[in-house]
């Protein structure tokens, strides 16, 4: 009852006031304080430095500075797009997965793709060229970080797809993510991103692993960044206890849209999704096939076999159609053309409630990655 009073005051501020795209995005007082009160340090460390399955940083920061006059022009564009953009009222759906439209209402206002393509471990030239077969088949979502090394190709990959009048930019969403030696000098990071992906705003950019001591001062940057239009949405990836992501959320003032953290159905990360409804905050699931060199272990899990039979279709079909079913957003990676839209054709069966139970049973809390 809370939430929904909560809810309601917070749509009721925003109608009073004008500028209220950035007034839905970010919380109430009354939200900010409860979330606090109930916070704890979390003094956890972060794992996901030095580790070896995430690749070497791609490019290093270039600092450009982008001259005064184009700033101020670009900041007030970003503004006057996220105001036009902001579907006025619309928060309160909470994060109810339309499935035949293919997206979700995230609790900043904006509307999100359900299904993209990922790119980790993609090279310049093969992003560009996934990225662009992805648009052409009708993906609206496209994940990318800075520390792939791929935000140049992912550009281009867009820019090709406009070109080509296959989409707009404002029929896609693009994610990309700040890496942890960033967190020091956010705002520069975001420029950097913005830059290489030849981008004038981000659909939504999350920090990449939680890093207590360094994180806070860089989801700020983010909340800056919102305010000036660079920034639509933000969020968090790599946070896997509900007192991690308290400890961040209590800190920051904008509730994070949406977590990506390692999910499929051997780690169907139960107990975060269930921490996250309070906020309206969604799970976005990296590694939603295994990961590459996991994928065959999930292909050939028996059960999801014998579902894939039954409505012929393939087993990576069969559990990218559960994490939509199960209100997982899901991102694919490839690099194989016929993959890529081999992964789009989900939205023509539906899992039984007996499947998605027997999807459910396969749960193990057991993950593929060591970070
Ligand atoms: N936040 C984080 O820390 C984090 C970490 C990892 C990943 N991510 C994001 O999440 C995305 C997804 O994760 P991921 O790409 O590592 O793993 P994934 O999507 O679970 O699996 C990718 C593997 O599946 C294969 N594949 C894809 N579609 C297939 C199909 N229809 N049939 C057979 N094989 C298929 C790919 O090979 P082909 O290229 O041959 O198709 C590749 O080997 C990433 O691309 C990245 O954007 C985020």
């Amino acid at each position: 009852m809370k939430r929904i009073f909560t809810v309601m005051l917070a749509l009721a501020l925003c109608f009073s006031v004008s500028a209220c795209g950035r007034a839905d995005n970010g919380r109430s007082e009354e939200q900010t304080e409860s979330l606090a009160n109930g916070t704890q340090q979390d003094s956890q460390t972060n794992e996901s430095e030095g580790s070896a399955e995430e690749p070497a940083p791609g490019a290093d920061d270039d600092g450009t500075q982008t001259q005064e006059d184009t700033a101020q022009k670009e900041q007030q564009d970003g503004e006057d797009a996220a105001q036009d953009e902001q579907p006025a009222g619309e928060g309160s759906k909470g994060q109810a997965f339309d499935l035949e439209a293919g997206t979700v209402m995230l609790n900043s206002g904006y509307e999100m793709p359900i299904l993209g393509i990922g790119t980790f471990r993609l090279s310049q030239s093969e992003a560009e060229d996934s990225v662009y077969w992805a648009l052409r088949d009708g993906y609206r979502l496209i994940d990318t970080a800075r520390i792939y090394g791929n935000e140049e190709g992912v550009g281009r990959g867009i820019r090709r797809a406009i070109e080509e009048g296959f989409v707009t930019r404002e029929e896609i969403f693009v994610t990309t993510k700040m890496w942890t030696d960033d967190y020091g000098n956010g705002a520069a990071a975001i420029d950097a991103s913005l830059e290489r992906l030849g981008l004038d705003y981000i659909d939504l950019m999350i920090l990449h692993h939680s890093a207590p001591g360094s994180d806070v001062s860089a989801y700020q940057a983010m909340e800056q960044a919102v305010s000036e239009g660079k920034l639509r949405s933000i969020g968090l990836s790599n946070y896997y206890t509900p007192d991690d992501f308290d400890r961040l959320v209590g800190e920051t003032t904008i509730t994070p849209a949406l977590l990506q953290n390692e999910t499929h159905p051997y780690h169907q990360s139960t107990e975060m999704k269930e921490h996250l409804q309070q906020y309206g905050t969604v799970m976005e699931s990296w590694y939603p096939l295994g990961g590459r060199g996991n994928t065959q272990t999930l292909f050939n899990d028996e059960a999801i076999v014998e579902i894939a039979d039954a409505h012929n279709k393939t087993s990576a079909q069969v559990i990218l159609r559960w994490h939509l079913q199960a209100g997982n957003i899901a991102i694919p990676g490839s690099s194989n053309e016929a993959h890529i839209q081999e992964n789009y054709e989900i939205f023509d069966f539906e899992l039984t409630e007996d499947e998605m139970q027997r999807m459910t049973a396969l749960d193990r809390n057991e993950r593929f990655a060591s970070y």
